[in-house]
Parts: structure tokens; sequence; C-alpha cells
């Protein structure tokens, strides 16, 4: 009864798990979550702009399509405002690439590891996956990454404190990874939420921004930043591609949530947004640094990771041999939750990680959940 691509939609772990840590006992490292203290509250007057409540364009509203391009303009990724297109989250904006890009059988060079809900994506649209290795030691392997572009169609990437590894990739790996895009003429679909979480210094500008033939999606959303539940995000494409892109917005939903969109022009119009940001990164310096703390008191000697400087997320490695879904499952019964690392591969039989998010517990419970972790390792 159903189409043939449902045989390929595969459950996203971390929503499964999302479902199991809401018990307030819970000291959760799986999901991805801002901090509940970290979520933007706008003061909520009754709305005059009674274009809010009408249909709206499929592009999103000409003001914040303008904001978002100078904001763009300013970290290093020159564009016009018709080249953005608002979305209801950045996770929509995988879905409009997957479905314009993605045929059964079409090549898409992803890093291993990857952000598991694109790869629940593209594995739907029947992608076939070609992994680039890309971790926080060794950084991106260019052997695989050049074999990767030869024959693939796509190339999504997530240079700037990658989602699980943490890893930024170096302003000499940009270069080379535009340089490569652009010979080998591949799409590049960069993936950018966690750019403003950076805690020493400022994340390096775009790919996107360096490329000079090449077609690209660049996405951002203001979900880590503002609030997840705004659903709001947006992609700035190659002029070329905007067309197509704003047919399959229309196809979707029509538009994004007026609201949301309203609520956010005006954050960006007023400076807010920076004024959060900054509020915000003190409070996740701290959480990040009790985490490294208390990953080193614990599992030193027993586990590798690096300390990220941007994100949201701990890459920890765990000794050959480690079952990381049963200990998934023995955390659980501690009231702890973390991520198997498996879950941002492709293929099986990947080296044991977990991802831990450090931005949701607050230290006294990251303290807490590494302690119980730790006991559960041998
Ligand atoms: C790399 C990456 N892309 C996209 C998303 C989706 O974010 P949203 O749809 O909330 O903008 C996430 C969320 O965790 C992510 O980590």
């Amino acid at each position: 009864m159903f189409a043939r691509r449902i045989d390929r939609l595969t459950s996203s772990l971390v929503r499964d798990l999302l479902a199991l840590t809401q018990h307030p006992d819970m000291i959760s490292f799986a999901g991805g979550l801002p901090a509940d203290a970290a979520l933007f509250r706008p003061d909520l007057q009754p709305l005059s702009a009674a274009d809010v409540w009408q249909y709206g364009p499929s592009e999103g509203e000409p003001g914040l399509r303008e904001l978002v391009a100078r904001r763009a303009g300013a970290f290093g990724l020159a564009c016009t405002p018709e080249q953005v297109l608002i979305l209801n989250g950045s996770q929509q904006g995988i879905d409009l690439v997957a479905k314009l890009l993605v045929d059964e059988g079409v090549p898409v060079l992803v890093e291993a590891p990857a952000y598991l809900a694109a790869l629940q994506a593209f594995r739907l649209f029947g992608a076939r996956t070609l992994p680039v290795p890309v971790d926080a030691t060794g950084g991106v392997d260019f052997a695989a990454l050049q074999d990767g572009l030869q024959r693939a169609r796509l190339a999504y990437l997530t240079p700037t404190f990658q989602n699980p590894s943490g890893y930024c990739y170096s302003e000499t790996e940009r270069e080379r990874v535009a340089a490569g895009i652009d010979d080998a003429a591949t799409v590049l679909f960069e993936d950018d939420p966690y750019r403003d979480l950076c805690y020493d210094g400022t994340a390096p500008a775009p790919i996107a921004g360096r490329l000079r033939r090449a077609h690209w999606v660049y996405q951002g959303s203001f979900s880590k930043t503002l609030a997840p539940g705004l659903r709001l995000g947006y992609l700035i494409a190659h002029p070329a591609l905007m067309a197509p892109l704003v047919r399959l917005k229309q196809a979707a939903d029509l538009h994004s949530n007026r609201l949301s969109q309203h609520l956010v022009s005006q954050v960006l119009r007023d400076g807010t947004l920076e004024r959060h940001v900054a509020g915000v990164l003190p409070l996740y310096r701290e959480r990040r640094d009790a985490m490294h703390a208390a990953l080193t008191r614990h599992l030193a000697g027993r586990a590798h990771w690096r300390c990220p400087v941007g994100g949201l997320f701990f890459w920890i490695t765990l000794p050959a041999g480690t079952d990381t879904m049963a200990l998934m499952h023995r955390a659980l019964a501690q009231n702890v939750a973390v991520m198997p690392g498996d879950a941002f591969f492709d293929e099986a039989g990947a080296t044991p990680c977990l991802r831990l998010n450090f931005s949701h517990a607050d230290p006294t419970r990251i303290e807490l959940g590494v302690a119980r972790l730790a006991a559960l390792l041998p």
C-alpha cells in the first residue's frame, strides 16, 4: 500500500530517546536541546500586524529575507535577499534539497559521522551515501573527499562545530574543500546551525562563500540561538537553484509560519539576537567546561575526546569492542540518556563512540550523569 521509499524510512533514535528523556529525573545528554534558561521568550504583545494572520509569500517575509542576507554577508557569505528562502526549521531544507537532487541510487557525499536526521532524509530518497571520515583529531580525510567528489551529485557538509563530532574545519581545509568542489562541479550543501555558538574566538567563514563555479545551498537556523519551538530556519542558494527550491517549498507547505517570522524579524532588526547569544555563550561555556572536567575526572585514560570550540556536543571514543547500544540501555536504567555513535554512520562497524550534549543539564547534573556513565564502563 505504501510508496517504495517507505521501506527505507528509518525512525530517528534521537526523537525516540527524546520521548523517554522528558522525565524530570532523567539527566539527558542525548538530544541537541538548548538549555531551558537559554530559550528566547519574547514579550508577546497583541499583534497589530494583521498580515501575520493571512497567507504569506512562499519565499518568506521580504523584511526577514533582507535581514538574513545582511547577516550572512557579515559572516562571509555575500548574497542578495532574493537568494534567501525562509524555512520551517532547517530540517526542512534537508528535505527540500534531497527532493531537488536525490533520486534512487544517486551518490551523496556525507561526513562520517554525519547528522543522523540528514542521513535519514537522504536514505528516504534512495541516496547512495559516500562517507568521508572527519574526526576531531585527524580532520577531513582529503583522499576520501577527492574520491567521493568525483562521483557525488551532492556533498552534504557541516563544517562548523559538526553534529555529532563538534569538529570545525580550519581555514585551510575550507579552501581545499571549496577548490575540490569547484573542480568536481558537485553541488555543495552546507548545513550551519551552530555557527553562533562559538565559545573561543569566532567561526571561520562558510565554504559556500569561497566557491567560484559550483552550485551550492547554505542553511542556518534560529533553533539553537533563539528557540527550536519557533521552527524557523533559512536557506541561501546559488541563483540557479532558487526557482525549483521555491516551488518545492510551495508544494510542501505553502510558506513558513508568519508569527515566528514576525518575531524573528523584530529580534534581528533591534539587535536582540546578538544580545541574547552574548548572554547564552557564558552559560554554555561553563557547561562545556563542566563536562570536560567531569570526563577528565571520571574517564581519563578509558576514553578519548576533544573539548569542542563550539556547538553543543562532546564526541567520546570508547575502547574497541564496547557495545554502545547496550551501554545506552544500561545508562537509561540509571536515568542518564546518551546517544550511541552508530546512529551517525551509514555503515556498520564504526569505532564505538558516544555523543554527549552539554547544553541542557546544569553543571551539577553533568557531574552526576558523567559519574554514573563512567561507572558503567570497564
Ligand atoms: C546539523 C543539523 N542540521 C539541521 C538541524 C535541524 O535544526 P532545525 O530544524 O531545528 O533548524 C539540526 C538539529 O539538531 C542539526 O544538528
